[in-house]
Protein backbone atom coordinates (compact mmCIF):
# COMPACT_ATOMS: atom_id res chain seq x y z
CA UNK A 1 0.00 0.00 0.00
CA UNK A 2 2.81 2.45 0.56
CA UNK A 3 6.09 2.64 -1.15
CA UNK A 4 8.93 0.44 1.08
CA UNK A 5 11.11 3.14 0.68
CA UNK A 6 11.08 7.19 -0.10
CA UNK A 7 12.68 10.74 0.66
CA UNK A 8 9.66 12.02 1.94
CA UNK A 9 9.65 9.48 4.97
CA UNK A 10 12.92 10.76 6.77
CA UNK A 11 11.51 14.42 5.73
CA UNK A 12 8.17 13.75 7.36
CA UNK A 13 9.66 12.78 10.40
CA UNK A 14 12.17 15.62 10.59
CA UNK A 15 9.30 18.48 10.48
CA UNK A 16 6.99 15.89 13.41
CA UNK A 17 10.37 16.34 15.47
CA UNK A 18 10.35 20.16 14.87
CA UNK A 19 6.83 20.00 15.32
CA UNK A 20 6.89 18.06 18.67
CA UNK A 21 10.34 20.71 19.77
CA UNK A 22 8.34 23.77 19.13
CA UNK A 23 5.23 22.54 21.39
CA UNK A 24 8.23 22.27 24.36
CA UNK A 25 10.35 25.43 23.26
CA UNK A 26 9.26 27.78 20.46
CA UNK A 27 8.78 31.34 22.14
CA UNK A 28 5.55 31.20 20.47
CA UNK A 29 4.72 27.95 22.03
CA UNK A 30 2.29 29.22 25.14
CA UNK A 31 -0.88 29.67 23.08
CA UNK A 32 -0.46 26.35 21.81
CA UNK A 33 0.25 24.97 25.38
CA UNK A 34 -2.78 26.86 26.45
CA UNK A 35 -4.97 25.48 23.84
CA UNK A 36 -4.13 22.07 24.81
CA UNK A 37 -4.70 22.04 28.17
CA UNK A 38 -8.27 23.85 27.83
CA UNK A 39 -9.46 20.69 25.54
CA UNK A 40 -8.25 18.80 28.89
CA UNK A 41 -4.88 17.15 27.51
CA UNK A 42 -2.09 15.89 29.60
CA UNK A 43 1.41 15.86 28.83
CA UNK A 44 1.61 12.23 28.45
CA UNK A 45 -1.05 12.07 25.91
CA UNK A 46 -0.04 15.06 23.81
CA UNK A 47 3.92 12.59 23.66
CA UNK A 48 1.90 9.24 22.66
CA UNK A 49 0.14 11.04 19.50
CA UNK A 50 3.17 12.90 19.23
CA UNK A 51 1.41 16.35 19.03
CA UNK A 52 3.67 19.17 17.71
CA UNK A 53 2.77 22.81 17.18
CA UNK A 54 3.60 25.22 14.16
CA UNK A 55 4.77 28.94 15.04
CA UNK A 56 2.90 31.58 13.50
CA UNK A 57 4.83 32.93 10.28
CA UNK A 58 5.55 32.06 7.02
CA UNK A 59 8.87 29.87 7.12
CA UNK A 60 9.64 28.49 10.20
CA UNK A 61 9.94 24.87 9.02
CA UNK A 62 11.25 26.17 5.48
CA UNK A 63 14.10 27.47 7.35
CA UNK A 64 14.58 24.84 9.83
CA UNK A 65 14.63 22.01 6.88
CA UNK A 66 14.37 24.12 3.65
CA UNK A 67 18.40 23.86 2.66
CA UNK A 68 18.86 23.80 -0.86
CA UNK A 69 16.33 23.84 -4.02
CA UNK A 70 16.16 19.72 -4.52
CA UNK A 71 15.29 19.68 -0.86
CA UNK A 72 12.57 22.23 -1.13
CA UNK A 73 11.41 20.63 -4.38
CA UNK A 74 11.15 17.41 -1.62
CA UNK A 75 9.20 19.48 1.25
CA UNK A 76 6.88 20.48 -1.58
CA UNK A 77 6.10 16.77 -2.47
CA UNK A 78 5.68 15.98 1.24
CA UNK A 79 2.42 18.68 1.36
CA UNK A 80 4.52 20.74 3.81
CA UNK A 81 5.39 23.41 1.85
CA UNK A 82 3.67 25.35 -0.91
CA UNK A 83 4.76 27.14 -3.79
CA UNK A 84 2.87 29.96 -5.05
CA UNK A 85 2.02 29.13 -9.00
CA UNK A 86 1.77 32.92 -10.07
CA UNK A 87 5.26 34.22 -8.29
CA UNK A 88 7.28 31.01 -7.36
CA UNK A 89 7.66 31.90 -3.65
CA UNK A 90 7.05 28.98 -1.70
CA UNK A 91 5.84 29.26 1.73
CA UNK A 92 4.80 26.90 5.08
CA UNK A 93 1.93 25.15 4.44
CA UNK A 94 0.70 24.64 8.27
CA UNK A 95 1.06 28.07 10.53
CA UNK A 96 -0.03 28.38 14.02
CA UNK A 97 -1.37 25.51 14.53
CA UNK A 98 -1.44 22.37 16.81
CA UNK A 99 -0.17 19.73 14.39
CA UNK A 100 -1.44 15.91 14.96
CA UNK A 101 1.07 13.68 12.73
CA UNK A 102 -0.37 10.55 10.82
CA UNK A 103 1.14 7.63 11.08
CA UNK A 104 1.08 4.55 9.00
CA UNK A 105 0.69 0.93 10.37
CA UNK A 106 4.55 0.69 10.79
CA UNK A 107 4.45 4.13 12.92
CA UNK A 108 5.70 6.62 9.71
CA UNK A 109 4.61 9.43 9.62
CA UNK A 110 2.75 10.29 6.54
CA UNK A 111 1.08 13.27 7.12
CA UNK A 112 -0.38 15.83 9.45
CA UNK A 113 -3.34 17.38 10.58
CA UNK A 114 -3.14 20.86 12.01
CA UNK A 115 -5.73 22.83 13.99
CA UNK A 116 -6.38 26.51 14.48
CA UNK A 117 -5.99 27.49 18.04
CA UNK A 118 -9.21 29.44 18.08
CA UNK A 119 -11.83 29.54 15.77
CA UNK A 120 -10.45 30.47 12.61
CA UNK A 121 -11.47 28.76 9.29
CA UNK A 122 -10.92 26.67 8.19
CA UNK A 123 -10.67 24.88 11.25
CA UNK A 124 -8.41 21.53 10.33
CA UNK A 125 -6.00 22.07 7.11
CA UNK A 126 -4.89 18.45 6.73
CA UNK A 127 -1.87 17.59 4.03
CA UNK A 128 -2.50 16.83 0.75
CA UNK A 129 -2.63 13.15 -0.98
CA UNK A 130 1.19 12.62 -1.67
CA UNK A 131 3.10 9.49 -2.67
CA UNK A 132 3.11 8.54 1.29
CA UNK A 133 -0.38 9.78 1.77
CA UNK A 134 -3.92 8.47 0.53
CA UNK A 135 -6.73 9.72 2.64
CA UNK A 136 -8.50 6.98 1.58
CA UNK A 137 -7.44 4.73 3.30
CA UNK A 138 -5.91 5.67 6.24
CA UNK A 139 -7.27 5.68 9.86
CA UNK A 140 -5.75 8.38 12.37
CA UNK A 141 -4.83 6.81 15.44
CA UNK A 142 -4.95 2.90 14.08
CA UNK A 143 -1.15 2.62 14.67
CA UNK A 144 -1.29 4.21 18.28
CA UNK A 145 -4.57 1.83 18.93
CA UNK A 146 -2.43 -1.36 18.14
CA UNK A 147 0.67 -0.19 19.96
CA UNK A 148 -1.48 0.42 22.92
CA UNK A 149 -2.85 -2.96 22.38
CA UNK A 150 -1.83 -5.78 20.43
CA UNK A 151 -5.30 -7.87 21.11
CA UNK A 152 -7.84 -5.73 20.04
CA UNK A 153 -11.28 -7.15 19.76
CA UNK A 154 -13.25 -4.03 19.00
CA UNK A 155 -12.45 -0.64 17.15
CA UNK A 156 -14.36 2.18 17.39
CA UNK A 157 -14.39 4.59 14.39
CA UNK A 158 -15.10 8.27 14.80
CA UNK A 159 -15.20 11.18 12.93
CA UNK A 160 -11.87 13.74 14.49
CA UNK A 161 -8.52 13.78 15.68
CA UNK A 162 -9.86 15.19 18.88
CA UNK A 163 -12.08 12.39 19.41
CA UNK A 164 -9.19 9.44 18.88
CA UNK A 165 -7.10 11.44 21.84
CA UNK A 166 -9.75 12.12 24.58
CA UNK A 167 -11.04 8.75 24.70
CA UNK A 168 -7.39 7.56 24.52
CA UNK A 169 -6.67 10.02 27.75
CA UNK A 170 -9.92 8.19 28.88
CA UNK A 171 -8.52 5.00 28.76
CA UNK A 172 -10.81 4.23 25.78
CA UNK A 173 -7.37 3.34 23.33
CA UNK A 174 -9.03 1.80 20.59
CA UNK A 175 -10.34 4.44 18.48
CA UNK A 176 -9.31 5.77 15.04
CA UNK A 177 -10.87 8.57 12.98
CA UNK A 178 -11.25 8.66 8.91
CA UNK A 179 -9.76 11.78 7.93
CA UNK A 180 -12.13 14.31 7.23
CA UNK A 181 -13.40 11.57 4.57
CA UNK A 182 -16.23 9.34 4.78
CA UNK A 183 -15.47 5.77 6.05
CA UNK A 184 -14.60 3.70 2.49
CA UNK A 185 -14.89 -0.12 1.75
CA UNK A 186 -11.18 0.06 1.78
CA UNK A 187 -11.26 1.17 5.89
CA UNK A 188 -13.62 -1.27 6.82
CA UNK A 189 -11.82 -4.00 4.80
CA UNK A 190 -8.53 -3.19 7.03
CA UNK A 191 -10.17 -2.43 10.03
CA UNK A 192 -11.69 -6.14 9.85
CA UNK A 193 -8.38 -7.75 9.10
CA UNK A 194 -7.39 -6.46 12.80
CA UNK A 195 -10.36 -6.81 14.57
CA UNK A 196 -14.11 -8.38 14.05
CA UNK A 197 -16.35 -6.26 15.42
CA UNK A 198 -16.29 -2.37 14.69
CA UNK A 199 -18.23 0.50 16.54
CA UNK A 200 -18.98 3.49 14.38
CA UNK A 201 -19.60 6.79 16.87
CA UNK A 202 -19.71 9.79 14.63
CA UNK A 203 -20.78 12.98 15.90
CA UNK A 204 -24.79 13.89 17.16
CA UNK A 205 -25.47 16.01 14.75
CA UNK A 206 -26.99 15.74 10.89
CA UNK A 207 -23.73 14.90 9.76
CA UNK A 208 -22.74 12.55 11.95
CA UNK A 209 -26.13 10.61 11.29
CA UNK A 210 -25.11 10.68 7.80
CA UNK A 211 -21.66 9.44 7.92
CA UNK A 212 -23.17 6.41 9.77
CA UNK A 213 -25.64 5.35 7.00
CA UNK A 214 -22.62 5.72 4.59
CA UNK A 215 -20.28 3.87 7.26
CA UNK A 216 -23.16 0.90 6.81
CA UNK A 217 -23.13 1.30 3.00
CA UNK A 218 -18.90 0.71 2.77
CA UNK A 219 -19.21 -2.30 5.89
CA UNK A 220 -22.30 -4.28 3.90
CA UNK A 221 -19.28 -5.63 1.74
CA UNK A 222 -17.54 -6.39 4.17
CA UNK A 223 -20.36 -8.35 6.78
CA UNK A 224 -18.75 -12.35 6.64
CA UNK A 225 -20.18 -14.33 9.19
CA UNK A 226 -18.44 -13.92 11.99
CA UNK A 227 -18.05 -10.22 11.78
CA UNK A 228 -20.25 -7.27 13.30
CA UNK A 229 -20.84 -3.77 13.29
CA UNK A 230 -22.32 -1.58 15.57
CA UNK A 231 -23.77 1.92 15.82
CA UNK A 232 -23.83 4.51 19.30
CA UNK A 233 -25.51 7.46 18.10
CA UNK A 234 -24.81 10.30 20.72
CA UNK A 235 -27.22 13.12 22.04
CA UNK A 236 -27.37 16.35 20.00
CA UNK A 237 -24.52 18.71 19.83
CA UNK A 238 -22.07 15.83 21.75
CA UNK A 239 -19.44 14.24 19.73
CA UNK A 240 -16.75 11.41 21.38
CA UNK A 241 -14.52 14.34 23.02
CA UNK A 242 -17.10 16.47 24.91
CA UNK A 243 -19.01 13.12 25.31
CA UNK A 244 -16.57 11.42 27.14
CA UNK A 245 -14.80 14.30 29.10
CA UNK A 246 -18.41 15.34 30.59
CA UNK A 247 -19.35 11.63 31.40
CA UNK A 248 -16.30 9.81 32.38
CA UNK A 249 -15.16 6.92 31.09
CA UNK A 250 -17.47 3.90 33.12
CA UNK A 251 -20.69 5.98 31.81
CA UNK A 252 -19.24 6.13 28.68
CA UNK A 253 -18.49 2.43 28.39
CA UNK A 254 -22.03 2.03 30.38
CA UNK A 255 -23.40 3.52 26.92
CA UNK A 256 -21.85 1.69 24.58
CA UNK A 257 -23.36 -1.29 25.93
CA UNK A 258 -27.03 -0.30 26.83
CA UNK A 259 -27.26 1.86 23.70
CA UNK A 260 -25.15 0.82 20.58
CA UNK A 261 -27.53 -0.73 17.78
CA UNK A 262 -26.42 -3.70 15.75
CA UNK A 263 -26.25 -2.89 11.94
CA UNK A 264 -28.79 -4.62 11.26
CA UNK A 265 -31.54 -3.12 13.40
CA UNK A 266 -29.74 0.41 12.34
CA UNK A 267 -29.95 -0.57 9.00
CA UNK A 268 -34.35 -1.60 9.36
CA UNK A 269 -34.97 1.34 11.71
CA UNK A 270 -33.33 3.63 9.09
CA UNK A 271 -35.39 2.35 6.18
CA UNK A 272 -38.66 2.24 8.14
CA UNK A 273 -38.10 6.13 8.68
CA UNK A 274 -37.30 6.52 5.00
CA UNK A 275 -40.59 4.59 3.81
CA UNK A 276 -43.35 3.70 6.43
CA UNK A 277 -43.96 -0.03 6.51
CA UNK A 278 -47.50 0.55 7.78
CA UNK A 279 -48.76 1.09 4.32
CA UNK A 280 -48.14 -0.88 1.57
CA UNK A 281 -46.76 1.47 -0.54
CA UNK A 282 -44.49 2.14 2.25
CA UNK A 283 -43.68 -1.92 2.17
CA UNK A 284 -43.31 -1.60 -1.56
CA UNK A 285 -40.59 1.11 -1.24
CA UNK A 286 -39.24 -0.05 1.62
CA UNK A 287 -38.62 -3.46 0.00
CA UNK A 288 -37.29 -1.68 -3.40
CA UNK A 289 -34.66 0.20 -0.96
CA UNK A 290 -33.47 -3.01 1.42
CA UNK A 291 -32.90 -5.78 -0.73
CA UNK A 292 -30.04 -4.79 -2.97
CA UNK A 293 -28.35 -3.61 -0.06
CA UNK A 294 -28.94 -6.96 1.78
CA UNK A 295 -27.43 -8.50 -1.67
CA UNK A 296 -24.60 -6.92 -1.25
CA UNK A 297 -23.60 -8.91 2.51
CA UNK A 298 -21.20 -11.98 1.82
CA UNK A 299 -22.35 -13.43 5.29
CA UNK A 300 -24.65 -16.21 3.73
CA UNK A 301 -26.57 -16.72 7.24
CA UNK A 302 -26.61 -12.72 7.96
CA UNK A 303 -27.98 -12.45 4.39
CA UNK A 304 -30.61 -15.04 4.49
CA UNK A 305 -31.61 -13.77 8.22
CA UNK A 306 -32.15 -10.00 6.84
CA UNK A 307 -33.84 -11.08 3.62
CA UNK A 308 -35.99 -13.09 6.43
CA UNK A 309 -36.50 -10.22 8.44
CA UNK A 310 -37.52 -8.08 5.23
CA UNK A 311 -39.96 -10.24 4.27
CA UNK A 312 -41.58 -10.33 8.23
CA UNK A 313 -41.39 -6.53 7.34
CA UNK A 314 -42.94 -6.41 4.03
CA UNK A 315 -45.04 -10.08 3.56
CA UNK A 316 -43.18 -9.97 0.31
CA UNK A 317 -41.30 -13.71 -0.03
CA UNK A 318 -37.91 -14.77 -1.32
CA UNK A 319 -38.12 -15.20 -4.63
CA UNK A 320 -40.08 -11.21 -4.88
CA UNK A 321 -36.96 -10.08 -3.12
CA UNK A 322 -34.78 -11.61 -4.94
CA UNK A 323 -35.51 -9.97 -8.32
CA UNK A 324 -35.74 -6.55 -6.12
CA UNK A 325 -32.43 -7.12 -5.90
CA UNK A 326 -31.03 -6.15 -9.33
CA UNK A 327 -33.30 -2.88 -9.25
CA UNK A 328 -31.88 0.35 -8.62
CA UNK A 329 -31.72 2.09 -5.55
CA UNK A 330 -31.51 5.08 -3.62
CA UNK A 331 -30.32 6.08 0.02
CA UNK A 332 -31.73 8.06 2.69
P1 LIG B 1 -15.74 18.38 13.39
O1 LIG B 1 -16.25 19.65 12.82
O2 LIG B 1 -16.68 17.50 14.09
O3 LIG B 1 -14.52 18.79 14.28
O4 LIG B 1 -15.01 17.60 12.21
P2 LIG B 1 -13.96 18.15 15.60
O5 LIG B 1 -13.10 16.98 15.25
O6 LIG B 1 -15.03 17.93 16.59
O7 LIG B 1 -12.98 19.33 16.00
P3 LIG B 1 -12.76 20.07 17.38
O8 LIG B 1 -13.28 19.23 18.47
O9 LIG B 1 -13.45 21.39 17.26
O10 LIG B 1 -11.27 20.23 17.43
C1 LIG B 1 -14.65 16.24 12.30
C2 LIG B 1 -13.38 15.97 11.54
O11 LIG B 1 -13.51 16.40 10.19
C3 LIG B 1 -12.27 16.87 9.69
C4 LIG B 1 -11.26 16.66 10.81
O12 LIG B 1 -10.65 15.39 10.66
C5 LIG B 1 -12.14 16.72 12.03
O13 LIG B 1 -11.53 16.13 13.15
N1 LIG B 1 -12.30 18.30 9.36
C6 LIG B 1 -13.16 19.16 9.98
C7 LIG B 1 -11.40 18.78 8.45
O14 LIG B 1 -10.60 18.02 7.88
N2 LIG B 1 -11.38 20.14 8.18
C8 LIG B 1 -12.22 21.01 8.81
O15 LIG B 1 -12.12 22.23 8.54
C9 LIG B 1 -13.14 20.51 9.71
MN1 LIG C 1 0.67 4.38 -2.45
MN1 LIG D 1 -19.27 17.40 13.54
MN1 LIG E 1 -14.97 18.01 18.67
MN1 LIG F 1 -16.82 16.76 16.15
Amino acid sequence: RQPVDSPLYPLLAAAADYYRQALKSHATRKSAVEYLKGRGLSGVIARDFGLGFAPPGWDNLMKHLGGDALQQKALIDAGLLIENAENGKRYDRFRDRVMFPIRDSRGRVIAFGGRVLGDDKPKYLNSPETPVFHKGQELYGLYEARQANRDLDEIMVVEGYMDVIALAQQGLRNAVATLGTATSEEHLKRLFRIVPSVLFCFDGDAAGRKAAWRALEATLPNLQDGRRARFLFLPDGEDPDTLVRAEGTDAFRARIQQHSQPLADYFFQQLSDEADPRSLEGKAHLATLAAPLIEKIPGANLRALMRQRLTEITGLNGEALQHMAAAPTTTP
